[in-house]
C-alpha cells in the first residue's frame, strides 16, 4: 500500500509510472472527471472515452478501444452514479487478464451507501490486475490530502520510488493521527454518524426536486455525496446553471465531463457540505431560475 496526497497525487504518479513502463492508452468513463485526462496527457498517455451504461462501463467498447489501462469509479460512477454490476465487473477483470491490462479502481465515495449493501472492491478479485485507490477526501475532509493505493506487486517498487522522488513521503504526523483515529474506532463511529446525516440530506434533495422541479429526474442516488439529473429538452445546462448562479446557487453542468462527444444535458448537485435548510432554499431558488429561463 502506498500512502499519497489524495487520489490526485496517487493517480498522477501511477499514470507516469505506467507511461514509463510502456502503457499507451488510458480508457476513462464517458462522462467522467475531466482533470485526470489532462494528467494523462501530461504523462504521455492518450485518453479514450468509453460510454457508461446503467450497469457500468460498456466492456465491448472497451475491447474495441485498444486501451491497456482503464480507470473506473465502479462502486458509484462519477458523475452518473451508475453502480457496476457483478457481471460487468467480471467482464472487466476478464478483459484486463486477457489483455494483460490494468484496472485503476477509484473508490472515492465507497463508504457512503444508503439503499443497498456495500459492494466489495474489484481489487480483492484480481489483485494482480487492479490498482485500488482510496481517499479520506469524502469520508473525512478533502483538505487532509490523504489517500492510499493498493498496487499489484510489480508496481510497488516503481511507485514507491516515484513517490519518494516527488515529495519524500506524505506527512507522517497526518498518517499517525489518522491511524490512531482508525485504531480507536473513531473512524467507524464517524462513518456511522455521518451516513444517516448524508442520507437525510440526499432524501431532502431528491424530495425537493420531485416536489419543485419534477421534470429534473435524479439518477444514481443510492450512494455518495452527489446526485445527477438529466435535463428536459427545453432546458440547457448553460442557461440553468447561469440563472442558478445569479441566485447564489451552485449547480454544475455535465459538459466538462463528456470525453468523446457531448451527450445529453444534465446537472450535478453536491450535498457534502450543505445543510438541510440550505437544500430547501437552494431548490426553491433553482425552481425560480428554471421558471425564469422558461419564460
Ligand atoms: C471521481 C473522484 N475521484 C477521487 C476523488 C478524490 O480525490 P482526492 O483524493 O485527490 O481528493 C474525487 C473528489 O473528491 C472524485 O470526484
Amino acid at each position: 500500500m502506498l500512502i499519497c496526497n489524495g487520489f490526485a497525487q496517487g493517480s498522477r504518479l501511477l499514470l507516469q509510472v505506467l507511461a514509463a513502463a510502456g502503457y499507451r492508452r488510458l480508457a476513462v468513463e464517458d462522462p467522467s472527471d475531466d482533470e485526470l485526462r489532462a494528467v494523462a496527457a501530461a504523462a504521455g498517455l492518450e485518453s479514450v472515452g468509453i460510454p457508461v451504461l446503467e450497469a457500468g462501463l460498456d466492456v465491448e467498447a472497451l475491447e474495441r478501444s485498444g486501451a491497456d489501462v482503464v480507470l473506473v469509479t465502479a462502486a458509484h460512477q462519477f458523475p452518473t452514479g451508475a453502480v457496476t454490476s457483478a457481471q460487468t465487473r467480471s467482464a472487466l477483470i476478464e478483459w484486463a487478464t486477457r489483455r494483460e491490462a490494468l484496472i485503476i479502481e477509484d473508490d472515492y465515495d465507497a463508504e457512503y451507501r444508503y439503499d443497498r449493501e456495500p459492494i466489495g472492491a474489484m481489487q480483492g478479485l484480481a489483485p494482480d490486475r487492479v490498482a485500488y485507490a482510496g481517499t479520506a477526501s469524502k469520508t473525512l475532509a478533502p483538505g487532509l490530502r490523504l489517500g492510499w493505493l493498493i498496487l499489484p506487486e510489480r508496481l510497488v517498487e516503481p511507485m514507491a520510488t516515484a513517490k519518494f522522488v516527488d515529495d519524500r513521503g506524505s506527512s507522517v504526523l497526518d498518517q499517525l493521527t489518522f491511524a490512531d483515529f482508525v485504531a480507536r474506532g473513531e473512524f467507524d463511529r464517524h462513518l456511522r454518524r455521518m451516513r444517516p446525516r448524508y442520507r437525510l440530506l440526499r432524501d431532502t434533495l431528491v424530495g425537493q426536486l420531485a416536489e419543485k422541479v419534477p421534470d429534473l429526474r435524479p439518477v444514481g442516488v443510492s450512494a455518495g455525496l452527489h446526485v445527477m439529473t438529466w435535463l428536459p429538452p427545453d432546458l440547457t445546462e448553460r442557461d440553468v446553471t447561469r440563472a442558478a448562479r445569479e441566485r447564489g446557487v451552485g449547480v454544475y453542468g455535465l459538459r466538462p465531463y463528456w470525453v468523446q462527444n457531448a451527450g445529453p444535458e444534465g446537472l450535478v448537485f453536491g450535498y457534502g457540505s450543505v445543510t438541510g435548510p440550505a437544500v430547501v432554499e437552494g431548490i426553491d431558488l433553482l425552481a425560480d431560475a428554471i421558471a425564469a429561463v422558461r419564460k
